[in-house]
């Protein structure tokens, strides 16, 4: 029963809506993100550029960050919802999983009214982030699902822990960062309980499916993060290259994955040969 014990709690997240004091436009007095969670920090757009542009950029880089935070949590609702269809409701998941499906709502909701305030275009995915959903929802393996789920919430919350803690955040990001927080920790805590049970219970051909499905999931959600339309919006000249080839932003994905590859290595779904293969994708150092 300790899912249980774990659950989210009704009343603390119903408090969400209503623990952001929204203004009616987002301004650029402070940081988005943290500027070194920005694709291009540190490179020569990054140089050519004044304070204030910075911190407007910031603005962008949020928005399709936390559209591509929309996106995730759409994609983990409805690999959620495949579930509960056949759930018994006596399992002990069954109170976690509808209670973080209306979490992960609230959340989405959270970052719509940002992006609704910050006067940005909607950066919708793109289309091979888009597919990947779609395969995922497809090919309906548990396994992969909970994995996928995990490494998109591991993710978000490098982003959530380094937007908390800074001073220069602007306090409306602070504050979502934070709520976001305290949310994320029981839903990862959660995977990683399910994955390390249902891992051992995996045949050999789908333990081997996953091991090579799973690393290009996680590219996908990387690729789809570097949004090409925002630096095609603001006018940045070969933008989308300098963000994609940044050696800051390749270095801080594979630090911020670590506590999930090391999770992975820990419980054998990267064994030694497939180390390789997460290397070759730039996900593992
Ligand atoms: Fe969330
Ligand atoms: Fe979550």
């Amino acid at each position: 029963m300790t899912m249980e014990l774990k659950a989210p709690d009704a009343d603390k997240t119903a408090a969400t809506e209503s623990a952001i004091d929204w203004p009616t436009s987002i301004d650029d007095s402070a940081w988005h993100f943290d500027p070194e969670y920005l694709h291009l920090y540190d490179t020569s757009a990054w140089h050519a550029m004044s304070e204030s542009e910075r911190r407007t950029y910031s603005r962008h880089e949020a928005a399709s960050g936390y559209r591509w935070g929309i996106w995730i949590e759409n994609v983990l609702v409805r690999c959620l919802m495949d579930q509960l269809y056949e759930l018994p409701a006596q399992d002990p998941a069954h109170k976690f999983l509808y209670l973080e499906t209306a979490e992960e709502c609230r959340h989405s909701a959270m970052f719509a009214e940002f992006i609704k305030r910050a006067g940005t275009p909607d950066y919708t995915p793109t289309g091979r982030i888009r597919f990947m959903g779609m395969l995922l929802e497809w090919t309906g393996i548990r396994i992969v699902h909970y994995l996928s789920i995990l490494a998109g919430e591991e993710i978000a919350d490098a982003y959530d822990r380094a937007n908390s803690r800074s001073p220069r955040t602007h306090p409306v990001s602070k504050r979502m960062a934070t709520l976001h927080v305290i949310d994320e920790a029981a839903h990862m805590a959660f995977a990683r309980e399910t994955i390390a049970k249902i891992w051992t219970t995996q045949d050999p051909v789908r333990r081997w499916l996953t091991r090579w499905y799973l690393p290009i999931v996680v590219y996908t959600l990387i690729d789809g993060i570097v949004h090409p339309s925002v630096y095609e919006t603001l006018r940045i000249r070969d933008g989308y290259r300098l963000a994609w080839d940044n050696a800051h932003r390749r270095e801080r994905f594979i630090r911020d994955l670590k506590p999930y590859t090391e999770f992975l290595i820990q419980i054998g779904v990267i064994t030694p040969f497939y180390r390789r293969v997460w290397r070759a994708a730039g996900l593992l150092a």
